[in-house]
């Protein structure tokens, strides 16, 4: 057993004593009743799982949860699906999948929306160039896994955001 305290969603949750081999999946769902983090493939494959971590420098990036043990993840701070609607709105993120019929089944949505977020944050503090966003938006979804087939619509949500404030994500252009 090991004792774990880490930040979910802004909140604190612990010191709890977890089983060595307690996943961060299990963690969240079985443990703390955080079902939009989904568990697909169980082999870090899929990334349906992917939560953010968030770093103190303020950069974040996303990790699977699936196969990573809970223990990994104490003294961090971590945001989850659950974290995008504030104060029962839903984020621009959100709404936009909505928008485009993005998900189906709706499995691998919480990975995309979590891996969307991550990249508008690092937009925000690093703009790209408009000619560069098709294949930034590309390769930071790249790795998520969707049955339903959804990455066109996916591409199309996280795009639209970004264009609807480019100011904030782009580099201005002459
Ligand atoms: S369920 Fe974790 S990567 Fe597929
Ligand atoms: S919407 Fe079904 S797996 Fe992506």
């Amino acid at each position: 057993m090991t004792t774990l305290s880490l930040t979910i969603n802004g909140r604190k949750h612990g010191p709890m004593d977890v089983r060595d081999d307690l996943s961060m999946n299990d963690l969240l769902r079985e443990m703390l009743g955080m079902t939009g983090t989904k568990f697909g493939c169980g082999a870090a494959q899929c990334l349906s799982c992917a939560i953010i971590v968030d770093e103190p420098d303020g950069s974040s990036y996303t990790s699977p949860t699936c196969i990573a043990p809970a223990v990994n993840f104490d003294g961090k701070s971590i945001r989850t699906v659950e974290s995008h609607a504030r104060d029962g709105q839903l984020s621009a993120l959100q709404q936009a999948f909505i928008d485009h019929f993005a998900f189906q089944c709706g499995y691998c949505t919480s990975g995309f929306l979590n891996e969307g977020q991550v990249l508008l944050e690092r937009l925000a503090r690093t703009p790209v160039a408009r000619e560069a966003l098709e294949q930034t938006i590309a390769d930071a979804l790249d790795g998520h896994l969707c049955r339903c087939t959804g990455y066109i619509k996916y591409h199309e949500a996280v795009r639209d955001v970004i264009l609807a404030d480019s100011s904030r994500y782009l580099v201005a252009t002459k």
